[in-house]
């Protein structure tokens, strides 16, 4: 375990090839040496994570980012400086980036986070850091380090202890194609924002489209321990959730407006505003399983500003919905 001061004592693990975990705005990064081949291959091996599965590089600035990749077009340069936080671009990838980071693909994933304690981290390394997030491979994202620890303890080289992660969700993953953003995965910079940011046209690809360009949202994801039921977003849900709750030991994930609603399972609410479920999501699945045989968790309205945790609960219930 490492304290936030201790800056350079987690770059010197990365630059001796090793992994550290890192926050970042968006959830826990478990990062390496993204220009060795050997220190990336730590990362899959700790996580448990298949191969083919790509990795995003992270930069410390704009300038590093530029600087290292000079031959970046013009428009992609742009979409990458008009978004502050949670957005990964897809671009060609050169050989100094080793083909493992990539899982073989000819592209290669890149962001600059906005938290400075990651630039601040990266900067110290000196090299640009490939990082996913900090969990098992299919687990739920980690936005707290003890997060990390209950993952990952013994597998990695250190753990940096800071606080929750801000936005609680990971990256918008970002390929431009003709003057259009293909969103692959949807993430903390939400699309409808990134267009008006932008001037572009934001498309989200359809889920066999994400499959085939973006090999990790192939896999499962976010799975907790026990089982975990989605309630579609009826008029009738709150009754709907009540009535499976019966005889089960479960937990029940909603807003907190609909705190009260559910007498006979354990609560757990996820906060009022999109933000707030978005910053909540991952921590709550991790504690409903600690006590639940099952988590029960409702939908969230069909609209832009819910499109990313709407996902992810998707993706959690594994297409168990009702
Ligand atoms: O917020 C985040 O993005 C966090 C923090 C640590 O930065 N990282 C993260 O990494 O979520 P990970 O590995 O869990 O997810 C990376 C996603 C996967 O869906 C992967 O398929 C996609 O990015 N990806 C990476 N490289 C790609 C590429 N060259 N082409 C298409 N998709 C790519
Ligand atoms: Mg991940």
């Amino acid at each position: 375990m490492l304290d936030e001061r201790e800056l350079r004592a987690g770059a010197k693990i990365i630059r001796d090839g090793g992994t550290v975990a890192f926050r970042t705005e968006t959830v826990y990064g478990l990062g390496a040496d993204a220009t060795s081949e050997d220190a990336v291959r730590k990362i899959f091996n700790a996580k448990g994570r298949p191969t083919v599965n790509p990795l995003i590089v992270h930069f410390a600035s704009l300038e590093s980012l530029f600087e290292f990749f000079p031959d970046i077009d013009t428009l992609t340069r742009k979409v990458i400086k008009s978004a502050k936080s949670a957005l990964t671009v897809i671009i060609p990838r050169p050989n100094k980036i080793p083909a493992i980071v990539s899982g073989g693909l000819d592209t290669v994933a890149v962001r600059v986070p906005e938290c400075s304690f990651a630039r601040r981290f990266i900067k110290a390394c000196g090299v640009p850091l490939a990082a996913p997030s900090a969990n098992t491979s299919t687990r739920p994202s980690p936005t707290r380090w003890q997060d990390v620890f209950d993952d990952l303890n013994g597998r990695i080289g250190a753990i940096f202890k800071g606080p929750q992660t801000r936005i609680g969700v990971e990256s918008t993953v970002v390929r431009i194609n003709e003057g259009t953003i293909d969103v692959l995965r949807l993430g903390g910079c939400n699309t409808e924002k990134l267009s008006k940011m932008t001037g572009l046209k934001v498309s989200v690809a359809s889920n066999k489209e994400h499959t085939k360009s973006s090999p990790g949202t192939a896999f499962k994801h976010y799975a907790p321990n026990c089982d975990f039921l989605l309630v579609r977003y009826t008029d009738d849900m709150t009754q709907r959730i009540n009535d499976l709750v019966k005889g089960k030991k479960a937990v029940v994930l909603c807003i907190q407006q609909n705190k009260s609603n559910y007498p006979n399972a354990r609560v757990i609410s996820l906060g009022s505003t999109a933000k707030q479920i978005a910053k909540n999501l991952f921590v709550s699945i991790r504690e409903g399983e600690k006590y639940g045989d099952i988590i029960i968790c409702e939908s969230f309205p069909d609209t832009s500003e819910f499109e990313t945790v709407n996902e992810r609960v998707r993706r959690a219930s594994s297409g168990k919905v009702i």
